[in-house]
């Protein structure tokens, strides 16, 4: 009996060791068993699932092969590595050279800190076109102008006779598409392609369709929408002028295989019909008008009479470069029901979708054929409770009223209930007012909202005992997500344009909060396709050529060298800044040469301010001076030598340069000491290292002086918190953050805000979107400023991290985490009595840099001593605050 349990024991002990470690959340690209991979060399990720105090990988081994079998066993016929002793958890394929579409398998063995080694599951990656050569179809499009309003479908049929192994589309489009094969809609993504230079980068987008296919005929449709490539609206930003715009194309190759291992290719060509479908207009600016009574049954199905359908136009490819969409899709992600109807009456309805956000509505309605629908939306509503679109529609140039800003025109075919939503079009909105031609019965059910954006997963989590905080932070991700359409947005109504300075500011926010590296890395390829040969980018990136001219000074286009930085912060992956390494150079050798002294004014400086305007030269050299950082940084890590004396020598100059004009050594005020002024050097690493206290405590005192209120713009907004809670002041940084009257982050709150704004003023009669995430590095602060959870740029992707949390007062618990890389860290506090309960999560194949306040410290009821770094695992500390 006895040697019974004792087995049974043992054997619970075998299975809890190899429970205790394994490999898990295997990633190619960073994205999960994706299709389409054009890298050569594509990046390989995995984690370790270890709870054990000091878990940590010794050593890894890769096995990639094309027979899942085999590499479940552990055998790779492409790559198999020897056993390497390294804790690296991103590694580069380095096996045969890869084939075009060819599905691999992979998974990875690895070592714990005892040296027993676990197997992980079987995870795959699939190549597609390796290069442009292997595409088979033509670039096709229907014979109208770019005036043409209505979009064109297209249609073909083909018979398959054999049985299909696997399929795979492959689509590329100028503008937008929808695929459809036997009627159904393929994919779940929205506004695919994501939106590139044209000119100079298509992408494309594989899509699994062997379940799709049938025996016998098939039948392809597309529909094909304007998006950014044939903008018809017109606005300040002339994209109407763009020099590549024209009517929609696009390219499929479907390839086939078949159980005899032929492979068939039915692609796009001149066999191809068209004809004009019922979306009649569509523009991604302003809306999308659809008239039900043209609808053709039947037409992306099999058998449909298509002898009125004219035939296509071959159409050169509109770039040289057609790539892979490796990043993650936009999606409807979340969907939004109705707060309040108010009907006025039986012609006019207003939906108060109860938050702000960037997307669409749908609406299901019944009405005799012929009845014009509009659905107008809208951030505000006047008095009289209808749709107020004036804080939005300023930079709308309207040639006539056919083309109705954020408005959608749904023209009912009369045969019962009807649905709508966009397919090419998304707004940020809170209210939709709904008329009509006729009258029609609506309830709150006729309604629903779709929260659209690109679909990242969510890597963080903030709570605290203060609602404020919490509302801030959850209105900061709102923001951050509506301003996210495979390019980071300035807001989702007004503009949508991809402004650099928003999004540098945000990427700490994003981080912290989502995974959004696919999006990045693409709109990092944005910026080199942006880049003028003398280095110069503009502010808005994609650009149809506007802002080359204005507000691309270094305190917006940084977004070159501080974004590619930060990734490589967050996740330990250099790839997109070795990939910038010459722009960020180009650019900042072309400031050099503009401005040799090492200050510069080009910029458009704090942006936004409160009251007081910090001078350009300040904040735009200290941008400048991040940028040579940065290039200095990146070109010690990847072996350059020469660059890094030369760059870190310029950044010394221009770091003396800003504080021989700017600072006063002697009381340790920048300039006029205004907040933006005190906080930018401090954050940025201006500030010698003697002063910073002289600095911080200025920085504190014109707070205070403030009454604990704001007075910066989005550049002060972006530095003030971070200032002062590094500083000593993290208590004066919470003031601010949890300030609850103007101007604060809780006055937008207290009045009702679901996301963040342009203005601190609410009642501004311009800059005053109620959906900008420029204002948003709060979002970032919460976790480094209170949880004090931060990456260590000598060990990146959070392998070692520095932990430092601020247990400030007025807050009773805080909790944040974040999914590195290596996995959950959890830094949570709680005020007990004098004392505070610390809990701290350390991941598997991760050590962390205590910092914690001074004070008499306990650890599980013994005293600490804090002599070097913690080793994985989880602590409950206790901390007697002096
Ligand atoms: C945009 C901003 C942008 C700014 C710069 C505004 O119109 O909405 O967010 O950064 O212009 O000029």
């Amino acid at each position: 009996m006895l040697t019974k349990i004792y087995s049974s024991l043992l054997l619970l002990a075998a299975i809890y060791s190899n429970a205790a470690a394994k490999p898990v959340a295997l990633q190619c690209e960073h994205l999960n068993n994706p299709l389409g991979i054009d890298a050569l060399h594509p990046r390989l990720s995995w984690r370790m699932d270890d709870p054990r105090q000091g878990a940590r990988q010794t050593a890894y081994q890769l096995i990639v092969g094309t027979d899942s079998a085999q590499v479940a066993k552990g055998t790779g016929t492409d790559w198999q590595t020897a056993e390497i002793k390294s804790q690296q958890t991103l590694v580069n394929y380095q096996g045969k050279p890869l084939h075009e579409f060819t599905k691999y398998y992979w998974c990875v063995r690895q070592w714990d800190k005892d040296h027993k080694a676990s197997l992980s599951s079987v995870a795959s990656f699939e190549t597609a076109m390796l290069n442009m050569d292997q595409w088979k179809g033509y670039w096709i499009s229907d014979h109208k102008s770019i005036d043409e309003k209505a979009a064109p479908y297209f249609r073909h049929e083909f018979s398959v006779k054999k049985k299909i192994v696997s399929a795979r589309a492959y689509i590329v489009a100028a503008g937008l598409y929808e695929l459809y094969i036997n009627g159904q809609r393929i994919g779940d993504h929205r506004l695919d392609p994501m939106y590139t230079r044209f000119d100079r980068r298509n992408l494309y987008v594989t899509y699994d369709i062997t379940a799709e296919l049938q025996k016998g005929k098939n039948a392809l449709g597309i529909l094909l929408g304007n998006g950014w490539y044939n903008h018809q609206s017109t606005a300040v930003w002339y994209f109407d002028k763009a020099w590549w715009r024209a009517r929609p194309a696009f390219c499929m190759d479907l390839r086939i295989t078949y159980s005899d291992g032929t492979v068939e290719t039915v692609v796009s060509d001149a066999s191809w019909k068209t004809a004009l479908s019922p979306v009649v207009f569509n523009s991604i600016y302003t809306g999308e008008h659809y008239d039900a009574r043209l609808e053709q049954p039947g037409w992306n199905k099999p058998g449909f009479n298509d002898t009125t359908w004219k035939d296509v136009l071959i159409r050169p490819a509109p770039s040289e470069k057609i790539k892979s969409q490796t990043m993650v899709p936009i999606r409807n992600v979340l969907r939004i029901p109705v707060k309040a109807m108010h009907k006025i009456n039986d012609t006019a309805y207003v939906f108060d979708m109860g938050r702000n956000f960037s997307g669409v509505s749908q609406l299901t309605v019944k009405g005799e054929a012929g009845t014009v629908i509009r659905l107008q939306h809208a951030e505000r509503l006047y008095k009289n409770g209808r749709a107020d679109q004036s804080n939005i529609i300023m930079h709308y140039r309207p040639h006539d009223d056919l083309d109705p800003f954020q408005t959608d025109i749904f023209t009912l075919s009369g045969k019962g209930e009807e649905t709508f939503m966009p397919r090419f079009n998304y707004k940020g909105f809170q209210y939709v007012e709904i008329t009509s031609s006729k009258p029609i019965h609506l309830t709150e059910q006729s309604l629903v909202g779709w929260f659209m954006h690109s679909d990242v997963n969510s890597v963080g989590h903030v709570s605290s005992s203060n609602p404020i905080i919490d509302k801030i932070w959850q209105a900061t991700n709102n923001s951050y997500l509506s301003n996210l359409f495979g390019y980071p947005t300035d807001c989702p109504q007004r503009e949508k344009n991809g402004w650099t300075g928003d999004a540098h500011i945000a990427i700490e926010t994003g981080l912290y909060n989502f995974d959004g590296i696919s999006v990045y890395e693409k709109w990092m390829n944005d910026h080199r396709d942006e880049q003028q040969p003398n280095g110069v980018f503009p502010a808005t990136i994609p650009s149809a050529g506007w802002g080359y001219e204005w507000a691309n000074g270094p305190d917006w286009t940084s977004t070159i060298a501080i974004i590619p930085w930060k990734i490589y912060e967050f996740y330990g992956d250099k790839k997109v800044l070795v990939a910038c390494y010459d722009n960020i150079r180009k650019y900042v050798d072309h400031i050099n040469y503009l401005y040799p002294s090492g200050l510069t004014t080009w910029g458009l400086g704090d942006w936004v301010p409160v009251k007081s305007q910090s001078p350009v030269e300040l904040t735009s050299s200290i941008y400048y001076y991040t940028d040579v950082n940065i290039l200095a940084k990146a070109a010690k890590l990847i072996g350059k030598t020469d660059d890094y004396n030369k760059y870190s020598l310029l950044a010394e100059k221009i770091k003396d340069a800003i504080n021989k004009k700017y600072l006063n050594t002697k009381t340790g005020v920048y300039g006029s000491g205004y907040q933006t002024e005190q906080s930018a050097p401090l954050y940025w690493g201006i500030v010698p290292e003697q002063l910073k206290p002289k600095v911080a405590a200025n920085l504190a005192k014109a707070v205070a002086d403030a009454n604990y209120h704001l007075d910066v713009g989005i550049l002060g907004a972006k530095a003030i918190l971070t200032a002062l809670s590094d500083n000593g002041y993290a208590d004066v940084a919470y003031k601010i953050a949890a300030q609850t009257t103007y101007p604060s982050w809780g006055w937008w709150m207290v009045n009702g805000a679901t996301t963040l704004y342009e203005n601190w003023n609410i009642d501004s009669k311009s800059d005053i979107s109620l959906n900008h995430i420029m204002f948003g590095e709060i979002g970032a602060w919460l976790y480094k400023g209170i949880g004090g959870i931060r990456p260590d740029a000598e060990h990146p992707g959070f392998s070692n991290i520095i932990i430092e949390p601020h247990f400030v007062s007025g807050l009773t618990h805080f909790e944040a985490e974040h999914d590195a890389p290596q996995g959950k860290i959890i830094s949570a506090w709680k005020r007990n009595g004098s004392d505070v309960d610390y809990h701290l999560i350390i991941p598997a194949n991760a050590t962390a840099s205590l910092r914690l306040p001074k004070g008499r410290i306990t650890l599980n009821g013994k005293p600490f001593q804090n002599t070097g770094k913690l080793v994985s695992g989880t602590y409950d500390f206790k901390v007697l605050l002096q």
